[in-house]
């Protein structure tokens, strides 16, 4: 399979981290941090050299002027989202960006206060909506609604998050969901999803931090409101990188619209006349808050320079493959001592499966580590594993594989 990968070359285009013997690990952790592209460090050296021939005046002069540096980034994330490029920017972090949507699209009423989040979201959402909710007098008992799996399964089912929406649609005023979850790696139906909730009148939005650069995604044509997302896990923008935003076209000229406002989201006609009136920019951009941080952008253009060359659909394909192989491999040996809690389906997931360990998870991933496996640990009892398409290989997979059974526990 690798001999006849199309994609396997991209694997030479990244740095990875060794173990002790000086080779490469079997890096499966691409849900967390992605890894460094080899070009990162000449993009991000172009922009240091420029900040030091040039100091301020690298606003205009610099190889890649600063005033407009976040541009070169926009067509092509909007690529990668499915967005156009008005409806993307590349902004401030993922916590930030979730916050600033809020501010624009929960406008909670007394009729319409909830908020409809999956349960065990990432608890930076979770925090964030919470006091999004509060903020705005209300109180997360009565004001936030839980999806849950049904007793004894992991993931959610279609149906039953559409029968929720479609009970409790009146009073919701904001859909609020992963587009993959971060622990059991469900993909959601996100245009299903949308529709189902905006024929109830509620506002939707998504948090891409586990689906930008893992899934296809089709953001302008499924509609949501808004969509957030991170750049350091499966789009290689190094730790902390700067993250992206997605505002529906339709609010493009939502000028009425309440929104928390910064100089780098005023008119940029006029934004150096200094005026002290607020005139946001049409589109995703209008929502910009400050001047963006260049020598984190750099290495992140780096990346999406490799993502464009590559090709998303292809990306896809190999990636429902290697983790069509892992799930293979995993159920060749069943246990009472793990499970798979990732749905089998390809499309309710994306790269990452998750296992669910019975006894001393930890210990077995830590074993792994030792042994030059990175996969990562979720408390109370998973493991994470994603073989990431542009820097894993089958035989990746397969050496996973071949660790992992000897460090179970014996049943
Ligand atoms: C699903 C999800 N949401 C939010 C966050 C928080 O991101 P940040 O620290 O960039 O705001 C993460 C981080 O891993 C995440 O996985």
């Amino acid at each position: 399979m690798d001999r006849t990968d199309p994609l396997a070359h991209f694997r030479e285009r990244f740095c990875f981290p060794k173990t002790k013997n000086g080779e490469n690990c079997i890096y499966l952790c691409g849900h967390s941090l992605g890894l460094q592209p080899k070009t990162a460090s000449a993009s991000l050296e172009q922009e240091l050299k420029d900040w030091a021939e040039f100091g301020v005046e690298g606003h205009f002069h610099a190889r890649n002027p600063w005033l407009r540096y976040h541009r070169l980034l926009t067509q092509q994330t909007a690529l990668l989202v499915g967005a156009e490029p008005s409806e993307a920017v590349v902004m401030n972090s993922l916590t930030v960006n979730l916050h600033l949507m809020m501010a624009s699209f929960y406008r909670p009423t007394k009729q319409r206060h909830k908020i409809v989040v999956e349960r065990g979201a990432f608890p930076s959402d979770q925090y964030a909506v919470k006091s999004q909710i509060c903020f705005h007098g209300f109180n997360p008992e009565s004001s936030l609604l839980e999806l849950r799996p049904r007793d004894g399964e992991s993931s959610m089912r279609d149906e039953d998050v559409e029968s929720l929406i479609d009970r409790e649609g009146g009073s919701v005023a904001l859909i609020m969901l992963g587009g993959v979850n971060y622990a059991t790696g469900q993909a959601f139906d996100m245009e299903g999803i949308t529709k189902a909730g905006q024929k109830k009148g509620c506002r939707v939005g998504f948090d891409l931090a586990h689906a930008a650069g893992n899934l296809p995604l089709r953001l302008h044509q499924w509609g949501p409101d808004f969509a957030v997302w991170c750049s350091y896990k499966y789009l290689n923008g190094g730790p902390g990188c700067v993250a992206g935003c997605f505002v529906h076209q339709r609010h493009a000229c939502a000028w009425d619209l309440p929104r928390f406002a910064g100089w780098w989201g005023h008119d940029e006609a006029r934004r150096f006349e200094m005026g002290p009136d607020f005139h946001p920019m049409m589109g995703a951009e209008g929502w910009q808050l400050s001047n963006p941080p260049i020598l984190a952008l750099a290495p992140l253009r780096a990346s999406l320079d490799i993502f464009a060359e590559a090709g998303m659909n292809r990306l896809r394909a190999k990636s429902v493959s290697l983790t069509g192989y892992m799930e293979f491999l995993l159920r060749q040996q069943p246990s009472s001592e793990f499970s798979l809690i990732t749905p089998s389906e390809p499309e309710r997931r994306g790269a990452q499966l998750s296992i669910r360990i019975r006894r001393n998870g930890r210990t077995l991933c830590n074993q792994l580590a030792m042994a030059g496996i990175i996969g990562d640990w979720r408390e109370p009892d998973t493991l994470r594993v994603s073989a990431v398409p542009l820097y894993n290989s089958y035989r990746d997979v397969y050496r996973f594989a071949k660790q992992f059974f000897p460090a179970l526990e014996p049943e």
